[in-house]
């Protein structure tokens, strides 16, 4: 099925999604730094991130989980000029590409890279009282991935969208003998949204395409 699953993905990027440079560069440079485009979301994917972000005119967007910045770049490409994108990476590798290609992409909103632990970061973020975020992309350590949940619930308003990416893998969540910590962690972040006072609504959905088997959990806040 995965032939098939890249074969869709091809067909709805060539109708749907229009090619940009800065894009295509922020994969081609990363590829070429030997760093393998797999953990970048499928290009109808940033196009669906980017929608949120235009659906719900959001402003303010914190991104944990840099890596090549080609969601980033997405991200962006929805913000206004006076919003703000605060990208966080935990990985000096990681974080030398992403400012590289954040560099290239010259986008017209303001974007910050933060090398440190995303929970880290969250903290100080909360304890300076920094204005709340209208959209949060949690795409990092998937083992970190409750705390990044309860922390960005500091981090919003109400009316707040927070995405988790990678929340299926393949259906490794529901074999109950796999234990690696970021299927745990992704266990213990479906725990987490479980019933959860402070969200609005929840869900997540599966996807396949060229990324394979997979899904996002996606909240709004009460
Ligand atoms: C992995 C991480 C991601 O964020 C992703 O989108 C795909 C894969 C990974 O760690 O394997
Ligand atoms: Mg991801």
């Amino acid at each position: 099925m995965q032939q098939m699953w890249t074969d869709i993905d091809e067909y709805i990027n060539s109708h749907l999604i229009p090619t940009d440079p800065r894009l295509q560069h922020a994969l081609d440079n990363t590829d070429n730094q030997g760093f393998s485009n797999h953990l970048a979301v499928a290009p109808n994917q940033g196009m669906f991130l980017q929608m949120l972000i235009q659906m719900n005119q959001c402003k303010r967007v914190l991104e944990l989980g840099t890596f090549g910045a080609y969601s980033t770049i997405w991200l962006a490409k929805a913000l206004p000029e006076d919003g703000y994108l605060l990208t966080v990476e935990g990985r000096d590798t990681h974080v030398i590409i992403a400012q590289e290609n954040i560099d290239y992409a010259n986008m017209p909103t303001n974007i910050e890279l933060k090398k440190g632990r995303g929970a880290d970061i969250m903290k100080q973020l909360i304890a300076d009282g920094a204005e709340p975020f209208d959209l949060i992309f949690i795409d990092a350590d998937k083992q970190s991935y409750r705390e990044y949940f309860e922390l960005s619930l500091k981090l919003t308003h109400s009316g707040s969208i927070i995405v988790l990416d990678n929340v299926i893998r393949a259906g490794a969540i529901l074999d109950e003998n796999n234990k690696k910590p970021s299927i745990e962690g992704i266990r213990d972040a479906f725990s987490a949204l479980k019933d959860h006072p402070q969200l609005l609504s929840c869900t997540a959905l599966q996807t396949v395409g060229s990324k394979g088997h997979d899904g996002f959990a996606i909240a709004i806040v009460k």
